[in-house]
């Protein structure tokens, strides 16, 4: 693919090109309840395409996180199925789940770098952690890193970094395995609203690439500036599920 093309990302061409593209993330009648009781997903179905782009919406405690912890089976869904690529979540033995979760690159609010190592070092963990060979890892860090901006910052620890080139840091390291689908949540949440586009900027770049791109947002100016596919929760519930859509409810 486009994206990261070199040694060993051999991959079959997408099925879009033989006809409407495939779901890359497909939801069946979905309920998540939580240890406790709470219900935080009801009845959910969704099918996203490989190619989409699509934002998440809806108030806190909507269920939109829980909604991306299922996609990575952070968590398990309590009814229904959740499949990936084709692949029922559920079904996913203990030793198969890196596999998945190796298919997606996860973007969040808090940047989860490693503190005590460089922006190079903190994307090339996400390889040396698969076992990859130094030899391998070193060319896939350098492109991934020229492709969000952040050559001249391979050096520098996370501290020595503004929020937007930690963040940066973060979609490189998302990137770095090649992935056919980005999961954000809230990626823009801790940064300031200029910083917020140029954030937007990179991921639709990387959706043009050819990566599905999932996103939960509050927001709003974002949302409806762009005019992509719009998810909207509440409650648990898919209350809204419109293409080319504004951030809230126009009719
Ligand atoms: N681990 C958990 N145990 C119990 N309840 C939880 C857990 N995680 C989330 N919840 C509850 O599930 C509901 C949905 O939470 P979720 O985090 O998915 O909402 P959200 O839409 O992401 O909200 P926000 O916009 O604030 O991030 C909330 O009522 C929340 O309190
Ligand atoms: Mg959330």
């Amino acid at each position: 693919m486009a994206l990261l093309a070199g040694p060993g990302t051999d991959r079959p061409a997408p099925a879009a090109t033989f006809g409407a593209a495939r779901p890359v993330i497909f939801l069946r009648d979905v309920t998540k309840t939580y240890p406790g009781g709470k219900v935080a997903l009801r009845d959910v179905d969704l099918t996203i395409r490989e190619g989409e782009f699509v934002f998440i919406v809806g108030p806190s405690g909507a269920g939109k996180s829980t909604l991306l912890k299922l996609l990575i089976r952070d968590e398990v869904a309590t009814e229904g199925q959740v499949f990936i690529d084709g692949t029922d979540l559920a079904r996913l033995g203990r030793r198969e789940i890196p596999k998945v979760r190796r298919h997606i690159g996860t973007i969040f609010q808090d940047f989860k770098l490693l503190p005590t190592r460089t922006v190079w070092e903190n994307v090339a963990f996400a390889l040396e952690v698969t076992g990859m060979s130094r030899k391998r890892i070193a060319p896939l860090v350098d492109r991934v890193l020229a492709l969000v901006g952040l050559t001249a910052q391979a050096g520098q620890l996370p501290t020595q970094l503004s929020g937007g080139e930690q963040q940066r840091t973060a979609i490189a390291r998302a990137l770095v395995h090649d992935p056919r689908l980005i999961i954000a949540d809230e990626p823009t949440g801790n940064l300031d609203p200029l910083i917020s586009w140029e954030i937007i900027q990179l991921l639709l770049r990387i959706n043009e690439l050819g990566v599905t791109v999932l996103m939960a947002t509050h927001d709003a100016e974002v949302v409806t500036a762009l005019r992509r596919r719009v998810v909207a929760l509440e409650e648990g519930r898919v209350v809204r599920d419109e293409l080319g859509a504004a951030y809230h409810r126009e009719d």
